[in-house]
């Protein structure tokens, strides 16, 4: 998969950058030609000659150290790079980046490179939650550098918290999903690969938010579905899951214990997230029966096929005339049949319309007895498929409840949740 791929890997001076080693040679099984550019402090934890041998390349350190005349290594390699990926990355390189600091070999490279640059963090817990660093990943993000969330768990320190870096067998799904992306032509360098929601400190969590849903179920379905046709061909929609996946990281952030049921995406889940993956409306529809009686709170995100071809051929169906027509049936409305089917679930439904989007919206409210049901206008930029923001209006019966600009889908995600948390304990 990242056959050819050139990754300059910076990696820093953290105790988990041991785990630099496996994540060069699962790279280069991978078909990446590596080359790792290692901090001073870095070299405290693991040998330069560690990297080289898995790489079979030179493994710069000093910015000074020219081991051939021909080039200025720190340009060269700026120049050369596909992707930049430092890993792990702790909060002190965090810092330079944010703030264009250039006083040693990877920090210099980072600031010459025009390529895509992507870190995983890994530090102490309460380093992690630092407003400051908090403030230069927020930065960076705003940037453009594509961030790879630290895990929870057992830290090396003795906390237990977020700050571990993601494993490294992930850590290259993400770079393999990100050139995947860019092949496709699917904005790749615009696309944050998060884990968990992207950092902004305007919105970061206060200890009540965090209390928010705690004790609740909450049940997301985010992404495309998949209508067989054939054994090669299918239909399907835009939906990269992206809003989906926002609203499952929020709300396991805020305390609930969350499911999320996701279709058909290129992108990777929130981390951390019981996930169930299917690939038609019916399958979606058991995967969330199979959730309902336990669930608080259901969220339908996903953009489920109204209609799957009739017949599902064996084999690959051959070309016959100049036209062909398909027969369609109509699929379960699955967020209609739990409206019907409803006792104590709080239904949030989405609405991705391009015309009337308040008279539609409202009469599928209506329709499918949901509690909110978001609409997207998904003919604006920045709004709906596949983008990392949106912008939406939220209904209930009585009318608007809020209307919410282009922001992060995180953010809207939150504010939806905060909606869905209140009305519940309103309930109560
Ligand atoms: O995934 P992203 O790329 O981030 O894009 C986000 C999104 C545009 C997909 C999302 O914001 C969104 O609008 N999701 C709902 C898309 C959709 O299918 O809307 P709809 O108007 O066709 O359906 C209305 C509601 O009924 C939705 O909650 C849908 O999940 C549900 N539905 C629809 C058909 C069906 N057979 N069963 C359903 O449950």
């Amino acid at each position: 998969m990242l056959n050819g791929k050139k990754i300059v890997l910076g990696v820093t001076g953290g105790i988990a950058a041991y785990k630099a080693a496996t994540l060069c040679s699962r790279l280069v099984q991978r078909g990446a030609d590596v080359h790792v550019i290692m901090t001073e402090s870095a070299k405290q934890f693991i040998t330069e000659l560690t990297l080289q041998t898995l790489t079979r390349n030179v493994v710069y350190s000093d910015t000074f150290d020219e081991r051939e005349p021909s080039v200025v290594s720190h340009i060269h390699l700026a120049d050369l790079a596909d992707l930049v990926l430092v890993a792990p990355a702790t909060a002190n390189v965090i810092a330079k980046m944010a703030h264009g600091m250039a006083d040693d070999m990877l920090s210099t490279t980072l600031l010459a490179t025009t390529a895509p640059v992507m870190i995983a963090p890994a530090m102490n817990v309460h380093m992690y939650d630092h407003p400051a660093v908090q403030h230069n990943m927020n930065l960076l993000v705003q940037r453009g550098t594509l961030m790879i969330e630290p895990s929870e768990g057992q830290l090396a320190c003795g906390y237990v918290g977020k700050g571990r870096l993601e494993e490294p067998d992930t850590i290259v799904d993400v770079v393999e999903q990100f050139f995947a992306a860019k092949a496709s032509g699917n904005n790749a360098g615009q696309v944050s690969y998060v884990s968990a929601p992207a950092i902004n400190p305007m919105t970061t969590q206060t200890a009540t938010e965090a209390q928010l849903l705690t004790g609740k179920k909450v049940v997301v379905t985010a992404g495309g579905t998949i209508e067989r046709i054939d054994p090669v061909r299918y239909i399907t929609n835009d939906s990269s899951g992206k809003m989906g996946f926002a609203v499952a990281a929020i709300a396991q952030e805020l305390g609930a214990e969350v499911t999320l049921i996701m279709g058909n995406t290129q992108v990777s889940p929130p981390a951390n997230v019981q996930v169930i993956r299917v690939l038609s409306a019916d399958e979606m529809y058991d995967a969330v029966l199979s959730q309902w009686d336990e669930a608080d709170i259901v969220v339908k995100a996903a953009a489920v096929a109204d209609y799957r071809p009739k017949e599902v051929y064996k084999e690959k169906m051959k070309k016959t005339g100049d036209t062909l027509s398909l027969e369609l049936i109509k699929n379960i409305d699955i967020l209609e049949t739990l409206g019907k089917q409803k006792t104590h679930q709080f239904l949030i439904g989405f609405a991705a319309e391009t015309n009337d989007i308040e008279r539609y919206a409202r009469e599928k409210l209506e329709r499918k007895n949901c509690d909110l049901i978001v609409a997207n206008d998904v003919t604006r930029a920045g709004v709906g498929f596949g983008t990392d923001t949106n912008a939406v209006n939220i209904y209930d019966r009585e009318g608007l409840v809020e209307e919410l600009q282009v922001m992060a889908k995180e953010d809207v995600a939150r504010q939806l949740l905060s909606i869905a948390a209140e009305r519940i304990a309103g309930r109560n």
